[in-house]
């Protein structure tokens, strides 16, 4: 399945996408503070793509103006947050040549829409990490909520404790924003 916003195409990820994944995941301003490292080489992101990439309600963000990949984003079920089939848990990155654009609040509005209104959703979890300002705040521009916080949250992937915010997004919230 594929979502189309005014500047965008959210699609399923492809194989050929992990020369652009790696140039943009390479960069150590991307993942470590959403708690992954950054990717090592091309091998490494084809391994990605392949093992938590190339999933249900997994996408490739791409700029419909040039066809680049610019980041990602998806709803995962089964998470830390998310259980059964009424939740899942919304993740997003973009590659720092396209932050501060209004790029991932675009995309996470279809994403959201798609969500509640396609797959029957309750609730939408998503978190972030003491200290990530800008995802602290799309997060606020969408219309999610603070529920907790929780210290010491250990981050495996990084092999180390953070404190981490949670937000949550209603199906009734959602009913009460959107355009
Ligand atoms: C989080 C991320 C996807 C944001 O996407 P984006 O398309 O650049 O988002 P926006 O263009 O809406 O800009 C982010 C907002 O943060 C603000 N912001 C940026 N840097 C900031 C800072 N240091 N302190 C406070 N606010 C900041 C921007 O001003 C903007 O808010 P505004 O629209 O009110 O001015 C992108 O920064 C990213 O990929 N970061 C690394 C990975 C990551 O953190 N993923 C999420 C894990 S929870």
């Amino acid at each position: 399945m594929t979502h189309e916003t005014p500047r965008l195409l959210l699609r399923p990820w492809e194989d050929r996408d992990a020369g652009q994944l790696y140039s943009l995941a390479r960069d150590p301003r991307v993942g470590p503070v959403a708690g992954w490292p950054p990717h090592k080489d091309i091998a490494d992101s084809r391994r990605i793509l392949r093992d938590i990439l190339q999933t249900e309600e997994s996408y490739a963000v791409v700029l419909k103006e040039t066809g680049a990949v610019i980041g990602s984003i998806g709803l995962r079920r089964d998470s830390d947050l998310a259980s059964g089939d009424a939740e899942r848990e919304f993740g997003y990155w973009l590659g720092v040549p396209f932050w501060g654009k209004g790029y991932m609040p675009e995309a996470a509005k279809a994403v959201l829409r798609h969500a509640f209104e396609d797959l029957g959703l309750e609730t939408v979890w998503c978190g972030y990490y003491e200290g990530n300002a800008q995802s602290k705040r799309v997060q606020e521009k969408l219309g999610f909520t603070f529920q907790w916080k929780t210290q010491r949250l250990f981050v495996a992937q990084m092999d180390e404790y953070r404190t981490g915010y949670v937000n949550r997004m209603t199906r009734d919230e959602w009913s009460a924003i959107r355009d």
